[in-house]
């Protein structure tokens, strides 16, 4: 039984004081409950002491990007072990907005899992989702086909079943659009068999599958209900403590 995963993305919000007020009304709220699955955010590299410093134990700490060496001559990167350090224990690799904005590529994110993995114990949560124009033109499976395949190019079989996979169509990040259920269950039923004829049927079943785009606190359960749909990558409804504690309940 997969274990549902549900990790807020902060991308470029809170300062050090908003993400420290953040997590004392989250603590607050919710001292003595447990969640029924694992949780936490990402956030930017300034907020991660503050995570560290203020959460309970089994919050996870995820940061939203990190590079593919172990250091260097890389102005503005960080590296795995500097995460490590505090506490960090995922990290968010080829979100659509690192590869529309930053460059990010197939090949460039391949980097970063082959790295992540044999240099550290954090556990990639790898992005993939196509534009609006494949969504019309029905690419979208082999959009994720070619992005996954890409992705997982040298991998080690043992490491492949740690991952977890965000499938986020871009047209809905933002956007207030969601794919439907049934959609979504389809293209991560998809990302499920693209794993399983790479290794196996028994390392694609323990592969966790997010959902991702538009996920709130009341279109989140239609999501998890799915056979294939693992847990939620989430932006937005992330923000404010009442939604997050929200959708984990
Ligand atoms: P959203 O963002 O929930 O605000 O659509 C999701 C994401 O970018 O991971």
């Amino acid at each position: 039984m997969r274990k549902k995963i549900i990790i807020g993305n902060w991308k470029m919000y809170k300062t050090m004081k908003e993400a420290e007020e953040f997590l004392t009304e989250f603590n607050e709220q919710t001292t003595g409950w447990s969640f029924d699955c694992d949780y936490g955010v990402a956030a930017s590299f300034t907020n991660l002491h503050v995570l560290k410093a203020k959460k309970a134990s089994d919050f996870i700490i995820a940061a939203q990007n990190c590079h593919d060496q172990a250091q260097g001559a890389f102005t503005g990167e960080v590296a795995t072990n500097m995460l490590e350090e505090l506490d960090v224990s995922y990290v968010i690799i080829g979100h659509s907005e690192r590869r529309e904005y930053f460059n990010e590529t197939n090949e460039s994110i391949n980097r970063k899992l082959n790295w992540i993995f044999s240099s550290s114990k954090l556990l990639p949560i790898l992005c993939c989702g196509e534009t609006l124009a494949q969504y019309e033109k029905q690419e979208t499976k082999k959009v994720i086909e070619e992005q996954i395949k890409a992705a997982l190019k040298d991998l080690k079989q043992e490491d492949i079943s740690k991952l977890v996979i965000a499938y986020e169509p871009i047209w809905a990040i933002g956007t207030g659009k969601t794919a439907t259920d049934v959609e979504a269950q389809s293209v991560c039923s998809e990302i499920r068999n693209i794993v399983a004829n790479l290794y196996s049927k028994d390392i694609a079943d323990q592969v966790r599958i997010q959902y991702g785009g538009s996920v709130k606190p009341e279109n989140i359960k239609t999501f998890l209900a799915q056979p294939d749909i693992d847990g939620a990558l989430v932006g937005s409804a992330s923000l404010k403590v009442a939604d997050f504690i929200n959708l984990l309940n």
